[in-house]
Protein backbone atom coordinates (compact mmCIF):
# COMPACT_ATOMS: atom_id res chain seq x y z
CA UNK A 1 0.00 0.00 0.00
CA UNK A 2 2.57 2.54 0.69
CA UNK A 3 4.47 1.67 -2.78
CA UNK A 4 0.70 2.63 -4.02
CA UNK A 5 0.40 5.90 -2.10
CA UNK A 6 3.47 6.80 -2.99
CA UNK A 7 3.15 6.65 -6.71
CA UNK A 8 -0.41 8.59 -6.28
CA UNK A 9 1.10 11.00 -4.52
CA UNK A 10 3.91 11.44 -6.89
CA UNK A 11 4.80 15.64 -7.04
CA UNK A 12 4.41 16.17 -10.42
CA UNK A 13 1.37 14.15 -10.72
CA UNK A 14 -2.43 13.98 -10.14
CA UNK A 15 -5.47 10.84 -10.60
CA UNK A 16 -7.78 10.72 -13.62
CA UNK A 17 -11.17 9.86 -12.32
CA UNK A 18 -12.87 8.61 -15.21
CA UNK A 19 -15.54 6.59 -13.06
CA UNK A 20 -18.35 8.38 -13.28
CA UNK A 21 -21.28 6.89 -15.25
CA UNK A 22 -23.50 9.78 -14.43
CA UNK A 23 -21.19 12.21 -15.55
CA UNK A 24 -20.05 10.45 -19.04
CA UNK A 25 -23.82 10.36 -19.79
CA UNK A 26 -24.32 14.13 -19.24
CA UNK A 27 -20.45 15.25 -20.94
CA UNK A 28 -21.99 12.92 -24.08
CA UNK A 29 -25.30 14.88 -23.95
CA UNK A 30 -23.52 18.35 -23.71
CA UNK A 31 -21.96 17.61 -27.52
CA UNK A 32 -25.23 15.83 -28.91
CA UNK A 33 -24.12 12.20 -28.22
CA UNK A 34 -26.34 9.58 -26.53
CA UNK A 35 -24.63 7.30 -23.92
CA UNK A 36 -23.74 3.63 -25.21
CA UNK A 37 -21.49 1.22 -23.62
CA UNK A 38 -19.80 1.24 -27.17
CA UNK A 39 -19.46 4.58 -27.39
CA UNK A 40 -18.13 5.07 -24.11
CA UNK A 41 -15.40 2.56 -24.66
CA UNK A 42 -14.20 4.12 -27.65
CA UNK A 43 -13.89 7.67 -26.00
CA UNK A 44 -12.03 5.90 -23.15
CA UNK A 45 -9.53 4.18 -25.67
CA UNK A 46 -9.06 7.63 -27.13
CA UNK A 47 -8.64 9.13 -23.48
CA UNK A 48 -6.18 6.27 -22.42
CA UNK A 49 -4.03 6.37 -25.03
CA UNK A 50 -3.52 10.03 -25.64
CA UNK A 51 0.69 9.69 -25.94
CA UNK A 52 2.38 10.83 -22.91
CA UNK A 53 -0.08 11.46 -20.58
CA UNK A 54 1.86 8.70 -17.96
CA UNK A 55 4.06 12.26 -17.62
CA UNK A 56 1.29 14.10 -16.29
CA UNK A 57 -0.84 10.94 -14.48
CA UNK A 58 0.14 9.15 -11.98
CA UNK A 59 -3.15 6.90 -11.30
CA UNK A 60 -6.50 6.52 -11.95
CA UNK A 61 -9.62 5.81 -11.34
CA UNK A 62 -12.32 2.98 -13.46
CA UNK A 63 -15.47 2.06 -12.91
CA UNK A 64 -17.14 -1.37 -12.70
CA UNK A 65 -17.92 -1.34 -16.40
CA UNK A 66 -14.52 0.02 -18.00
CA UNK A 67 -12.31 -2.33 -15.76
CA UNK A 68 -13.81 -5.13 -17.33
CA UNK A 69 -13.36 -3.64 -20.75
CA UNK A 70 -9.88 -4.55 -23.31
CA UNK A 71 -8.69 -0.91 -22.84
CA UNK A 72 -5.04 -0.19 -22.89
CA UNK A 73 -3.60 2.10 -19.93
CA UNK A 74 0.43 2.37 -19.20
CA UNK A 75 1.56 0.07 -17.15
CA UNK A 76 3.00 3.56 -15.31
CA UNK A 77 -0.08 4.86 -14.10
CA UNK A 78 -1.86 2.79 -11.28
CA UNK A 79 -5.21 1.23 -11.71
CA UNK A 80 -8.08 2.37 -9.50
CA UNK A 81 -11.43 1.61 -8.83
CA UNK A 82 -14.83 3.29 -7.91
CA UNK A 83 -16.52 0.32 -5.55
CA UNK A 84 -19.26 2.46 -4.06
CA UNK A 85 -22.75 1.58 -6.04
CA UNK A 86 -24.45 5.31 -6.19
CA UNK A 87 -26.67 6.73 -3.75
CA UNK A 88 -29.89 6.21 -2.39
CA UNK A 89 -32.53 8.26 -0.26
CA UNK A 90 -31.81 8.97 3.26
CA UNK A 91 -34.59 9.64 5.45
CA UNK A 92 -37.52 11.74 4.56
CA UNK A 93 -35.65 15.06 3.80
CA UNK A 94 -34.13 14.79 0.76
CA UNK A 95 -30.29 13.64 1.97
CA UNK A 96 -29.21 10.81 0.00
CA UNK A 97 -26.49 8.46 1.38
CA UNK A 98 -23.65 5.99 -0.23
CA UNK A 99 -24.78 2.38 -0.97
CA UNK A 100 -22.46 -0.46 -1.58
CA UNK A 101 -21.34 -2.52 1.26
CA UNK A 102 -23.53 -5.34 0.11
CA UNK A 103 -21.21 -7.72 -1.26
CA UNK A 104 -18.03 -5.42 -0.94
CA UNK A 105 -15.69 -7.90 0.01
CA UNK A 106 -15.95 -10.72 -2.30
CA UNK A 107 -16.16 -7.50 -4.82
CA UNK A 108 -12.61 -5.92 -4.14
CA UNK A 109 -10.73 -9.36 -4.27
CA UNK A 110 -12.09 -9.54 -7.71
CA UNK A 111 -11.04 -5.99 -8.48
CA UNK A 112 -7.95 -6.85 -6.67
CA UNK A 113 -7.57 -9.80 -9.41
CA UNK A 114 -7.74 -7.29 -12.58
CA UNK A 115 -4.84 -5.87 -11.22
CA UNK A 116 -6.64 -2.47 -9.02
CA UNK A 117 -4.14 -0.81 -6.94
CA UNK A 118 -6.50 1.39 -4.86
CA UNK A 119 -10.54 1.84 -4.23
CA UNK A 120 -12.73 5.18 -4.25
CA UNK A 121 -15.92 5.33 -2.29
CA UNK A 122 -17.68 9.02 -2.45
CA UNK A 123 -19.88 10.20 -0.07
CA UNK A 124 -21.74 13.83 -0.70
CA UNK A 125 -23.24 16.07 1.09
CA UNK A 126 -25.64 18.94 0.38
CA UNK A 127 -25.61 22.09 2.08
CA UNK A 128 -28.90 23.81 3.19
CA UNK A 129 -30.44 25.96 5.98
CA UNK A 130 -31.34 22.33 7.85
CA UNK A 131 -28.60 20.15 6.10
CA UNK A 132 -26.68 17.86 6.91
CA UNK A 133 -28.26 16.28 9.70
CA UNK A 134 -26.07 14.85 12.48
CA UNK A 135 -28.04 11.43 11.18
CA UNK A 136 -27.33 11.44 8.13
CA UNK A 137 -23.88 12.24 8.16
CA UNK A 138 -23.32 9.50 11.04
CA UNK A 139 -24.66 6.85 9.24
CA UNK A 140 -23.05 8.05 5.85
CA UNK A 141 -19.58 8.13 7.31
CA UNK A 142 -19.64 4.89 9.60
CA UNK A 143 -20.19 3.23 5.91
CA UNK A 144 -17.62 5.06 4.66
CA UNK A 145 -15.40 3.77 7.59
CA UNK A 146 -16.58 -0.37 6.69
CA UNK A 147 -15.17 0.09 3.47
CA UNK A 148 -11.75 1.53 4.09
CA UNK A 149 -11.16 -1.00 6.82
CA UNK A 150 -12.01 -3.62 4.30
CA UNK A 151 -10.16 -1.65 1.73
CA UNK A 152 -6.98 -2.06 3.59
CA UNK A 153 -7.51 -5.76 5.13
CA UNK A 154 -7.75 -6.97 1.66
CA UNK A 155 -4.51 -4.75 0.39
CA UNK A 156 -6.20 -1.78 -2.06
CA UNK A 157 -5.36 1.56 -0.86
CA UNK A 158 -8.74 3.04 -0.10
CA UNK A 159 -9.61 7.10 -1.02
CA UNK A 160 -12.16 8.40 1.04
CA UNK A 161 -14.24 11.01 -0.46
CA UNK A 162 -16.42 12.93 1.03
CA UNK A 163 -17.76 15.84 -1.33
CA UNK A 164 -19.52 18.88 -0.23
CA UNK A 165 -21.69 19.70 -3.25
CA UNK A 166 -21.41 23.25 -4.87
CA UNK A 167 -24.99 23.22 -5.61
CA UNK A 168 -26.86 25.58 -2.94
CA UNK A 169 -26.96 28.64 -2.42
CA UNK A 170 -25.19 28.78 0.86
CA UNK A 171 -21.93 30.97 1.77
CA UNK A 172 -18.10 30.30 1.43
CA UNK A 173 -18.08 30.54 5.27
CA UNK A 174 -21.06 27.96 5.57
CA UNK A 175 -18.85 25.79 3.27
CA UNK A 176 -15.76 25.83 5.02
CA UNK A 177 -17.79 25.23 8.19
CA UNK A 178 -19.48 22.10 7.14
CA UNK A 179 -16.31 20.92 5.66
CA UNK A 180 -14.56 20.99 8.81
CA UNK A 181 -17.32 19.17 10.37
CA UNK A 182 -17.54 16.48 7.88
CA UNK A 183 -13.51 15.95 8.40
CA UNK A 184 -13.75 15.92 12.12
CA UNK A 185 -15.83 13.35 12.14
CA UNK A 186 -14.51 11.33 9.67
CA UNK A 187 -11.48 11.29 11.43
CA UNK A 188 -12.85 10.50 14.68
CA UNK A 189 -14.73 7.67 12.96
CA UNK A 190 -11.43 6.65 11.04
CA UNK A 191 -9.42 6.45 14.00
CA UNK A 192 -11.80 4.39 16.77
CA UNK A 193 -13.09 2.08 13.63
CA UNK A 194 -8.86 1.05 13.18
CA UNK A 195 -8.43 2.54 10.24
CA UNK A 196 -4.77 3.13 9.47
CA UNK A 197 -4.76 7.06 8.39
CA UNK A 198 -1.16 6.52 6.93
CA UNK A 199 -2.57 4.16 4.18
CA UNK A 200 -5.66 6.24 3.11
CA UNK A 201 -5.80 9.10 0.78
CA UNK A 202 -8.46 11.58 1.01
CA UNK A 203 -10.22 12.91 -1.70
CA UNK A 204 -12.75 16.13 -1.08
CA UNK A 205 -14.03 19.03 -2.77
CA UNK A 206 -12.59 22.67 -2.17
CA UNK A 207 -14.47 25.16 0.38
CA UNK A 208 -16.57 27.22 -2.14
CA UNK A 209 -19.72 29.64 -2.30
CA UNK A 210 -22.31 27.64 -3.46
CA UNK A 211 -23.08 27.83 -7.09
CA UNK A 212 -26.73 29.32 -6.80
CA UNK A 213 -25.16 32.00 -4.89
CA UNK A 214 -24.28 34.45 -7.31
CA UNK A 215 -20.94 34.58 -5.47
CA UNK A 216 -17.58 33.73 -7.51
CA UNK A 217 -14.95 33.31 -4.81
CA UNK A 218 -11.24 34.31 -6.06
CA UNK A 219 -8.80 31.70 -5.63
CA UNK A 220 -6.82 33.32 -2.37
CA UNK A 221 -10.10 33.11 -0.64
CA UNK A 222 -11.09 29.64 -1.80
CA UNK A 223 -7.26 28.56 -1.11
CA UNK A 224 -7.02 30.76 2.94
CA UNK A 225 -10.54 28.89 3.88
CA UNK A 226 -9.65 25.46 2.25
CA UNK A 227 -6.35 25.37 4.16
CA UNK A 228 -7.64 26.51 7.37
CA UNK A 229 -10.90 23.64 6.99
CA UNK A 230 -8.32 21.20 6.26
CA UNK A 231 -5.60 22.32 8.94
CA UNK A 232 -8.73 21.95 11.47
CA UNK A 233 -9.37 18.37 10.51
CA UNK A 234 -7.10 16.57 8.69
CA UNK A 235 -4.48 14.54 10.78
CA UNK A 236 -0.95 14.91 9.75
CA UNK A 237 0.01 11.04 9.27
CA UNK A 238 -2.58 11.23 6.14
CA UNK A 239 -0.17 11.47 3.46
CA UNK A 240 -2.05 13.29 0.95
CA UNK A 241 -5.19 14.98 -0.08
CA UNK A 242 -6.13 15.11 -3.48
CA UNK A 243 -9.14 17.49 -4.83
CA UNK A 244 -12.11 16.41 -6.81
CA UNK A 245 -13.05 19.67 -9.58
CA UNK A 246 -16.82 18.96 -8.40
CA UNK A 247 -18.55 21.43 -11.07
CA UNK A 248 -16.02 24.12 -11.49
CA UNK A 249 -14.50 25.06 -14.86
CA UNK A 250 -11.72 23.68 -15.66
CA UNK A 251 -9.61 26.97 -15.33
CA UNK A 252 -11.41 27.73 -11.86
CA UNK A 253 -10.13 24.59 -10.84
CA UNK A 254 -6.72 24.99 -12.26
CA UNK A 255 -6.50 28.51 -10.50
CA UNK A 256 -7.77 27.35 -7.17
CA UNK A 257 -4.96 24.61 -6.92
CA UNK A 258 -2.42 26.26 -7.77
CA UNK A 259 -3.00 28.58 -5.21
CA UNK A 260 -4.04 26.05 -2.41
CA UNK A 261 -0.62 24.75 -2.89
CA UNK A 262 0.93 28.30 -3.18
CA UNK A 263 -0.63 28.91 0.14
CA UNK A 264 -0.01 25.11 1.96
CA UNK A 265 3.42 26.37 3.62
CA UNK A 266 4.12 23.65 6.26
CA UNK A 267 1.11 21.85 5.53
CA UNK A 268 1.46 18.24 6.35
CA UNK A 269 0.48 16.72 3.37
CA UNK A 270 0.84 16.05 -0.46
CA UNK A 271 -1.94 18.21 -2.10
CA UNK A 272 -2.67 16.82 -5.54
CA UNK A 273 -5.62 16.13 -7.83
CA UNK A 274 -8.04 13.62 -8.60
CA UNK A 275 -10.34 15.71 -11.60
CA UNK A 276 -13.11 14.54 -13.87
CA UNK A 277 -14.79 17.07 -15.47
CA UNK A 278 -12.11 19.57 -15.01
CA UNK A 279 -9.87 17.14 -17.21
CA UNK A 280 -12.09 15.73 -19.66
CA UNK A 281 -14.91 18.30 -20.31
CA UNK A 282 -12.57 20.64 -22.85
CA UNK A 283 -11.57 16.90 -24.96
CA UNK A 284 -14.82 15.87 -24.95
CA UNK A 285 -15.95 19.25 -26.72
CA UNK A 286 -13.05 18.81 -29.17
CA UNK A 287 -13.68 15.34 -30.35
CA UNK A 288 -17.19 15.32 -30.29
CA UNK A 289 -17.44 11.58 -31.10
CA UNK A 290 -16.02 12.32 -34.44
CA UNK A 291 -12.86 10.21 -35.53
CA UNK A 292 -11.45 13.07 -37.67
CA UNK A 293 -11.10 15.14 -34.25
CA UNK A 294 -9.52 12.70 -31.95
CA UNK A 295 -5.71 14.33 -32.66
CA UNK A 296 -6.60 17.99 -31.77
CA UNK A 297 -8.99 16.63 -29.07
CA UNK A 298 -5.92 14.83 -27.42
CA UNK A 299 -4.09 18.04 -27.53
CA UNK A 300 -6.36 19.97 -25.54
CA UNK A 301 -6.23 17.29 -22.86
CA UNK A 302 -2.18 17.85 -22.81
CA UNK A 303 -2.37 20.99 -22.41
CA UNK A 304 -5.05 20.73 -19.60
CA UNK A 305 -3.19 18.05 -18.07
CA UNK A 306 -0.02 20.09 -18.10
CA UNK A 307 -1.49 22.99 -16.94
CA UNK A 308 -3.05 21.47 -13.84
CA UNK A 309 0.14 19.58 -13.27
CA UNK A 310 2.00 23.00 -13.39
CA UNK A 311 -0.97 23.86 -10.60
CA UNK A 312 -0.30 21.22 -8.39
CA UNK A 313 3.28 22.40 -8.09
CA UNK A 314 1.47 25.76 -7.69
CA UNK A 315 3.83 27.05 -10.51
CA UNK A 316 1.17 28.97 -12.55
P1 LIG B 1 -15.14 15.76 -10.65
O1 LIG B 1 -13.70 16.19 -10.70
O2 LIG B 1 -15.83 15.87 -11.95
O3 LIG B 1 -15.88 16.39 -9.51
O4 LIG B 1 -15.15 14.19 -10.38
C1 LIG B 1 -14.44 13.59 -9.39
C2 LIG B 1 -14.84 12.19 -9.23
O5 LIG B 1 -14.40 11.53 -8.32
C3 LIG B 1 -15.78 11.56 -10.18
O6 LIG B 1 -16.37 10.44 -9.65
Amino acid sequence: MHDTIEKLLAPTKGILAADSINGIVKRFLNVGLTFTPELDLEYKKMLYATPGIEQFISGTILNDNNIREDIVISNEIVKGIKVDAGLAPFGEGGEEATKGLEGLESRLKEYIGMGAKFAKWRGVVKISDIFPTDAFLNENLDRMIKYAKLCQENGLVPIVEPEILLEGNHTTTRCEQIETKVLQLLFEKLKSGGVNLSNLILKTSMVLPGRESGVKAAPLEVANATLRALKNSVPPEVPGIVFLSGGQTPDEATSNLNEIVKLKADAPWQISFSYERALQNELMEKWAGKVENIEAARAVFLQRLNTVSQARQGKL
